[in-house]
C-alpha cells in the first residue's frame, strides 16, 4: 500500500492507469483497486476514473517507502513497524526487543492512546505528531545509557535547525525546545542483566503537525509544535528518516570514541547552561545556576551558598 501511494505521490495531480500501477508493483489490477480503496478508507484523497487513479492531495501519513528512500543508515530504521494506533510505541518496542528484535528496529504510530512521558507522566500523542521508539543493544553498563539519549536530544535539535531553520535547543537532560517551549521529549528505558544492558529503547515524541491547542492548559503553555512554529505542515516521513540518519551517526561516534565528542555538540546546543534552574529529583528540590555538564552527562549546579552539586537524573525547570 505504501509503494502504491509513493507512485501516486510521484505523479501527484495526474491520472495513473491501473495497468501501469499493477505492472510497476507486480500485482494484479484487482489488487491495485483493493489497495486504493483501503487508502481511501484511511482518508487519502484519490480520485477514481476510467483512465485510472489520481492523488488529489499529499497525505500526512507515515509510509515505509517514503521513509526508506531517504535513509542513509546501516541499521537504524531498516526494519520499521508502522501502526495506526497503539497504546505506546515504547511498550511494543520493548516486547519486540524481549523476543530478540535486532538493533536499529523502529516502531512508530500515527497515534498513541497511552503514550508515556518521563517520571510516570502521560504523553499526549494525537494524530499528526511523530511518535516512535528505537531499539538499541549497545554493550555498555546501564548507568552509561543516559549519554546515548543526551546525544539523541542533540541530534533532534540539530535536525530541526537544519531542516527548518528553527531556534531549537536542548533543555537538560533531553527535552528539545523552540524558544522556551517544548517540542520534543525523549524517554529512555533499559533492561539489564547483572550490570550489562540487554537492550535500550529510546522513545521519541515530537509535536510535528499536531496542534497543542487541545492540550490541557498547564501543558499547553509550555508546549509548541513544528506546525505552530512554521505556520505550515512538515513532511513527517522526511523528518523521521533524517532523525534516524542523525541518530545513527551520533550513536556510532558514541560507540567508537566514547562520550567526549558528543558532549561538545551538546554544550553548543544546550540552553540550560548559564541559566538559573530548579531541579526536582525523587529526593530533593534544588535551585541554583547550571554551570556545566560533565562527561557522564550530569548537570553541575552552583547553589546560592556557593556549593556545587552534581545531578545525574532529574527534572529541570528554567527559571530565567
Ligand atoms: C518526556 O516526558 O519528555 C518524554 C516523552 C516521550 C514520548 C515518546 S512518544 C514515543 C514513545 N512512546 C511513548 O509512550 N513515549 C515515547
Amino acid at each position: 500500500m505504501s509503494e502504491l501511494l509513493s507512485l501516486l505521490i510521484e505523479r501527484m495531480g495526474s491520472f495513473v492507469s491501473g495497468e501501469e500501477l499493477a505492472s510497476k508493483l507486480g500485482v494484479s489490477r484487482t489488487a491495485v483497486w483493493k489497495q486504493v480503496h483501503a487508502l481511501k478508507a484511511r482518508g487519502v484523497e484519490i480520485e477514481v476514473r476510467r483512465q485510472g487513479y489520481r492523488l488529489l492531495s499529499r497525505p500526512d501519513l507515515l509510509l515505509e517507502s517514503e521513509i526508506k528512500k531517504r535513509l542513509k543508515t546501516r541499521s537504524f530504521g531498516r526494519r520499521l513497524y508502522l501502526h495506526q494506533r497503539v497504546a505506546s510505541t515504547s511498550d511494543l518496542a520493548k516486547e519486540l526487543a524481549r523476543s530478540g528484535e535486532e538493533e536499529g528496529s523502529v516502531v512508530a504510530a500515527e497515534e498513541q492512546t497511552r503514550g508515556r512521558g518521563r517520571v510516570g507522566r502521560a504523553w499526549l500523542s494525537p494524530r499528526g505528531g511523530l511518535w516512535f521508539s528505537l531499539i538499541l543493544r549497545p554493550s555498555i553498563a546501564p548507568h552509561e545509557a543516559p549519554r546515548i539519549t543526551l546525544a539523541f536530544g542533540a541530534a533532534v535539535a540539530k535536525t530541526l535547525r537544519r531542516l527548518y531553520h528553527l531556534d531549537a535547543s536542548i533543555k537538560w537532560p533531553n527535552d528539545v525546545l523552540i524558544g522556551e517551549r517544548k517540542v520534543c521529549g525523549i524517554l529512555t528505558e533499559v533492561e539489564a542483566e547483572l550490570d550489562v544492558l540487554t537492550f535500550l529503547v529510546a522513545g521519541v515524541g515530537i509535536n510535528a503537525n499536531n496542534s497543542t491547542r487541545s492540550f490541557p492548559e498547564e501543558i499547553r503553555k509550555g508546549a509548541t509544535s513544528l506546525r505552530e512554529e512554521l505556520g505550515r505542515s512538515v513532511d513527517r516521513n522526511e523528518l523521521l528518516a533524517e532523525l534516524l540518519n542523525e541518530f545513527e551517526r551520533s550513536y556510532e561516534v558514541f560507540l567508537k570514541s566514547g562520550k567526549g565528542s558528543l558532549l561538545m555538540d551538546w554544550q553548543d546546543l544546550c540552553s540550560t547552561l548559564g541559566r538559573k534552574v530548579r531541579i526536582l529529583t525523587p529526593r530533593e528540590t534544588l535551585e541554583g545556576e547550571a554551570v556545566a555538564i560533565d562527561r557522564e552527562g550530569a548537570l553541575l549546579v552552583k547553589t546560592s551558598t556557593g556549593e556545587r552539586r552534581r545531578v545525574l537524573y532529574g527534572e529541570c525547570i528554567h527559571l530565567r
